[in-house]
């Protein structure tokens, strides 16, 4: 059974999805074990108590350099011995000594069809505010490893999801979760937890 962290930050709909598919058996071979949150007041961290969950909280401001916290964090995530760590609404960056002892192992969700509204500044609400202002039709959800380039990581799904006349950031972001987050990203974590996702060359394949 391999052992899931999930890291959050806020309301954790993404946690609760991974939660609610495991409690259905759709994690196969994978358990959460722990939640992490970079802020102590992530209704998250209510979800994983109200679930049984260890819940531990680590936050940026409380170390001096970069390097500093790319260890603590590290640190917690070796402690737990985690197989797998999932970013589920995860704010806060990391940095390559996270990246390089995870390689392959950590999974982000994100709230559009990568490589469209991603990198540096693309996070949460503002996604949904770039694909509204730039018109499409078509958005979606991607759930990716992480490497070390800003959600340029090896892609594993993708959903699309329709954009429709009346749309509101708030509105296009609740169908982006319902219709695609919700559901990818527990199929990506069993997937990965039953062994069948490999990367070559950059690329992700599934062995059925
Ligand atoms: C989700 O929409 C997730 O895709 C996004 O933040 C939201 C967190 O919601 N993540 C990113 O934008 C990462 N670049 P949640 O806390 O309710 O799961």
């Amino acid at each position: 059974m391999k052992k899931i962290v999930v890291l959050v930050s806020g309301g954790g709909t993404n946690l609760q999805a991974l939660i609610d598919a495991q409690k259905r058996g759709e994690i196969v071979n994978g358990n959460i074990t722990c939640v992490v949150s970079s802020n102590e007041k992530a209704y998250a961290l209510e979800r994983a108590r109200a679930n049984g969950i260890a819940a531990r909280v680590i936050k940026r401001g409380d170390y001096g350099s970069q390097q500093e916290y790319d260890r603590a964090l590290a640190g917690i995530l070796l402690e737990e011995k985690a197989d797998l760590v999932v970013l589920a609404g995860f704010m806060t960056i990391f940095g390559e000594t996270v990246i390089r002892e995870f390689e392959n192992r950590i999974i982000n969700i994100h709230p559009s069809l990568i490589p469209a509204f991603c990198g540096k500044g693309f996070y949460g609400l503002r996604v949904h505010e770039h694909a509204l202002a730039r018109g499409v039709k078509l958005t979606g959800a991607t759930a990716h490893f992480v490497n070390e380039v800003c959600d340029g990581g090896p892609i594993i799904l993708q959903k699309a999801v329709e954009t429709q006349i009346g749309d509101t950031p708030e509105i296009l972001q609740k169908r982006v979760m319902e219709q695609a987050e919700w559901k990818i990203l527990p199929k990506a974590v069993s997937l990965f937890c039953q062994d069948k996702l490999s990367v070559q060359n950059g690329t992700v394949i599934i062995s059925e």
